[in-house]
């Protein structure tokens, strides 16, 4: 059985206080809530109060991106073991809006995910295809691309604590979500290519979050597919009023 996973990706959002008013009402709408975990990725420069704020509790925090050298001359990234001292237990990687502005490529992907389980971050690696590849029918061919070149070199062993997140581009904050049974397809060969390239056991353990307009309307919905085992969501992760609903999903 596969734990469920919602976690909430803030990008460049929010200020000091909209962070603490958050952390206080979150915890207090998911306190009974222990089947599932719970992650929020906020701004690296908020990533150590918020996880002190959310100390004590089940909810873990994440860093939106780390960069792969421990450390040097290379202003304005952090590092895996940055991201841990601030109290980051997971950090995302390769994030399409990460791909598509600051160049991110399958390559640095890799590398990123190299460093990230080098020093103890969970990773939640992100893949998905853009509106003109999914017209053109290439969606399996990027996505598999992107996972056998994000994955090179990854042991079995180091496979474990690795989380996936399919984000179909075009589903990502427009309002457009895939539907349940477009994502179930897409997770469905996720599952079977993490299986190439790990094997049978690796690929029914690992996680795969859906992430693209995720909202308390259409959560669960995608949670009942068999394949998807969390959602990872963007707007509606901002408000911890919708952040609470969805976490409580009824899969
Ligand atoms: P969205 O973003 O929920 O706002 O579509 C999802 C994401 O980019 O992770």
């Amino acid at each position: 059985m596969r734990r469920p996973m919602i976690a909430g990706n803030w990008k460049m959002f929010k200020d000091k206080d909209g962070v603490k008013a958050f952390a206080k009402e979150l915890c207090s709408k998911v306190k009974d809530v222990s089947d599932r975990d719970i992650l929020v990725c906020p701004p690296a420069v908020y990533l150590e109060s918020l996880s002190r704020a959310f100390s004590g509790t089940k909810i873990k925090t994440g860093a939106q991106n780390i960069f792969w050298e421990d450390e040097g001359a290379y202003t304005g990234e952090i590092s895996g073991s940055m991201a841990k001292d601030a109290g980051a237990d997971y950090t995302l990687i390769g994030h399409s809006e990460r791909r598509q502005y600051f160049h991110e490529t399958d390559e640095t992907v890799n590398k990123r995910l190299i460093a990230a389980l080098k020093h103890g971050l969970i990773p939640v690696v992100c893949v998905g295809e853009r509106l003109e590849e999914r017209q053109d029918k290439r969606t399996f061919d990027v996505i598999g691309t992107q996972i056998r070149q994000g994955l090179k070199g990854i042991t079995d062993a180091q496979a474990v604590s690795i989380i996936f997140a399919y984000e179909p581009v075009w589903a990502i904050g427009t309002g457009k979500t895939a539907t349940p049974d477009i994502a179930q397809e897409v997770h469905a060969y996720i599952r079977g290519t993490i299986q190439g390239v790990l094997g049978k056991d690796r690929a029914e353990g690992m996680r795969i979050l859906y992430g693209g307009s995720v909202k308390p309307g259409n959560v669960d919905d995608l949670m009942c597919q068999p394949d998807i085992d969390g959602a990872l969501v963007g707007g509606a992760s901002l408000e911890a009023s919708s952040f609470g609903k969805i976490i409580r999903f009824r899969g």
